[in-house]
């Protein structure tokens, strides 16, 4: 086992707050790191567990957008949200920040300024990608198109998610803004860059020292350097995210308005930020340093597969090249976890919702939910999660092998040994050898959670269930009660004692149950592995290795300890996936936009008018310059439809017109109005036409 001496500090990735959580992401960092937390706070380790939502991230500006909404409220929607689910999951964070609050700010520019004073950063002036439609420039998400390492057709700006490659927009193929499908233009822009280039012998050497991490985690990394790593531009010129602080963009005669520092160089210090309001929230606001400038910090970092290399590669070259903090000694990735052998995907409704399922489940769901993934997590490669797999650990494992052990023992207890613990004596061999096995197991449960086997440590937990039923048929008490009493109450002694090391050893998966089972043990006095002080005298993990209850202990009431699964709540859980309500989207229409307001409907005036005049515009393929007659007056109108019609289809027909259209000017003509067109899914265009007067009011 590791150095127990050392503080702890141990992040799991800070979710966007642009979505609620859902099981891939539990599966991918969440109830990893819990499990490892709880197991190593029941070990008596001093941990700081952060966490927290991503908020100014470009992630919520597209969602703003696209929702017609402000970033902020988007936020406050989602992080109290997943805030909440989190807690309700049994997630033990110390602190759960976000990454939107003051001291964020401030820890990121300060950062910022601090690298950008040691001259770690490049500064490069170059063409970006420019929507001409949205005035905006192209980074990130804003940009989808073909991704020059594997061809997948809808890579990000940033990265593919197909392959993994981490991407810039300009090396997109076929590249289209995602705010308004234009293909964007080139503009010159001034950015900072993280010149992971230079940095690349340096992280090599470093990560040369970890040869103990995950395989699927060097690998990638391994592959990052083969290709040879690249500056990455760290600001962007978008409406959302940490501003680029003044000071520092003046030091290079550069104005700092508009630019804000990139996500994925803030996010990662939203860990720092959110250990700072921890230690604030303590009363010991210098507390945070212990964690992140002490040589004798172990910090590890639990993610998803996505964000390995912001969490092997950029994170630890900031953190270097600033100097003050500790690097990384772990980061566990996990792959991805498929549903019903398939991918998991948001957009499709292929996802279970850690809210709705456990308003679906209200009874030891979060348990049952945190079993059945951990045994089934995608410690090495892609898992599947499927509910009638999830059925089958609940019924087969929790409730007959666990539940029933319990059951069994203490009922047992209850009706021949008045509630208590017997005595035991003069014990067989039977008796000794799982004693002997109980020993062991702490030992061996551990040594998988420090080696984040998580799922190991999980089936060696569920073992010693198994091991107690298989010692009480072989003992057989309910027959040597009546031959041998003292062989039955060996045999009860001894399976209390395994009951209620079971107690401690469970806790990590099944922290409600585990609560449960003490009560009906009556045992008291053991060390949260929830945040907290405990006392010296608290037993802890290494405790669970000998007999915890002594003879005459008087037990607590037993009940049941899980449920069975039905065959219709799993039936449900299916249909519920397979058929998520069809939006337009799915069958090739245009998604249908936000709700608006009746008031909002009626500002619009629409009229009807008459083509009169219909002529290419020169230099603009796309557009006719129309004049159109309202009865009251002659508008010109330039309509994007000349690859669609011709102009002498067009003259003469009723048209209507949205009226009261601030005016635009485009390849030098005024355009006044706008002509309604429906576009069917293929991309043809029609007009709409009425039998009505010029000048009618359309509504
Ligand atoms: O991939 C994601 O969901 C990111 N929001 C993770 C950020 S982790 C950290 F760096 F903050
Ligand atoms: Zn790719």
């Amino acid at each position: 086992m590791a150095d127990a001496s050392n503080r702890l500090l141990v992040t799991a990735a800070l979710p966007y707050a642009n979505g609620p959580v859902h099981i891939g992401h539990l599966a991918g960092a969440y109830l990893p790191a819990d499990l490892f937390v709880r197991y190593q706070r029941l070990n008596g380790r001093d941990v700081a567990f952060i966490c927290g939502s991503d908020e100014m991230g470009v992630a919520i500006l597209m969602r703003a957008l696209r929702e017609g909404r402000d970033p902020q409220d988007i936020v406050d929607t989602y992080h109290p949200m997943i805030r909440d689910s989190f807690a309700d999951f049994g997630m033990s964070f110390d602190y759960y920040g976000r990454t939107t609050s003051a001291t964020h700010a401030e820890t990121s520019q300060d950062f910022f300024r601090t690298l950008d004073a040691q001259d770690a950063f490049d500064l490069k002036t170059n063409e970006q990608l420019y929507d001409p439609e949205a005035e905006m420039f192209l980074a990130d998400r804003f940009v989808v198109g073909t991704c020059p390492v594997c061809g997948y057709d809808e890579a990000y700006g940033d990265q593919c998610e197909q392959c993994g490659s981490s991407l810039s927009p300009t090396e997109l193929i076929d590249p289209r803004s995602t705010l308004t499908d234009a293909t964007p233009a080139l503009r010159e822009t001034t950015h900072w860059y993280l010149p992971l280039d230079r940095m690349q012998p340096w992280l090599e050497e470093w990560i040369g020292t970890h040869p103990e991490w995950k395989n699927n985690v060097l690998g990638q990394v391994q592959s990052w350097f083969n290709e040879g790593l690249k500056g990455r531009a760290i600001t962007r010129d978008v409406p959302w995210g940490v501003p680029v602080p003044a000071d520092v963009a003046a030091r290079h005669g550069l104005e700092a308005e508009g630019k804000v520092i990139y996500v994925w160089f803030d996010a990662p210090i939203g860990y720092i930020s959110a250990t700072k309001e921890w230690a604030a929230a303590q009363g010991t606001p210098q507390r945070w340093k212990e964690y992140w400038q002490d040589d004798d910090t172990e910090l590890v970092h639990f993610i998803g597969k996505d964000n390995i290399v912001f969490h092997c590669l950029m994170f630890p070259a900031m953190l270097h090249a600033h100097g003050d903090y500790v690097l990384p000694e772990h980061v566990p990735a996990n792959e991805f976890l498929n549903i019903e052998g398939q991918k998991l995907s948001t957009s499709r409704g292929w996802a279970v919702w850690l809210h709705e399922y456990l308003d679906d489940f209200p009874d030891y769901g979060a348990d049952m939910l945190r079993y059945a993934l951990a045994a089934t997590l995608p410690e090495t490669k892609d898992a599947d999660f499927s509910w009638d797999g999830f059925q089958n650990r609940v019924n087969g494992e929790l409730a007959d092998v666990l539940g029933n052990f319990v059951n069994r023992t203490l009922t047992f207890a209850h009706r021949y040994f008045d509630g208590a613990v017997p005595e035991a004596r003069d014990l067989s061999d039977v008796d000794r050898d799982v004693l002997a096995q109980l020993k062991q197991t702490p030992a061996t449960i551990g040594a998988a959670y420090e080696d984040y086997r998580m799922r190991e440590a999980v089936f060696e937990t569920m073992q010693l269930a198994r091991l107690g039923n298989k010692y009480f048929n072989d003992t057989a008490p309910w027959h040597t009660r009546t031959d041998d009493p003292q062989a039955a109450a060996n045999t009860v002694h001894i399976c209390v004692q395994l009951c209620a090391s079971l107690s401690i050893l469970m806790e990590p998966v099944l922290p409600d149950a585990a609560q449960r089972l003490r009560a009906m043990l009556n045992l008291t006095n053991v060390r949260p592995s929830t945040p907290g002080e405990a006392p010296d005298t608290a037993l802890t993990w290494e405790d669970a290795a000998t007999p915890l209850l002594d003879a005459g202990h008087a037990l607590g009431t037993p009940s049941i300890l899980f449920e069975k699964v039905e065959d219709e709540q799993i039936d449900a859980q299916l249909d519920k996936l397979q058929s998520p309500d069809p939006t337009p989207d799915d069958m090739g229409y245009e998604p249908l936009k936000d709700t608006i307001t009746f008031g909002d409907f009626m500002d619009l005036d629409l009229r009807v008018g008459t083509v009169t005049t219909a002529e290419p515009v020169p230099d603009a393929d796309k557009l006719l310059r129309l004049e159109v007659d309202l009865g009251f007056e002659e508008r010109q109108i330039l309509a994007g439809v000349a690859q669609h019609m011709a102009p002498d289809e067009i003259v003469g027909r009723t048209v209507v017109v949205v009226a009261n259209l601030a005016t635009k000017e485009m390849f030098g003509l005024e355009s006044q109005g706008m002509v309604l067109m429906a576009e069917d899914r293929d991309g043809n265009l029609s007009l709409l036409s009425t039998d009505s007067e010029n000048g009618a009011v359309v509504r």
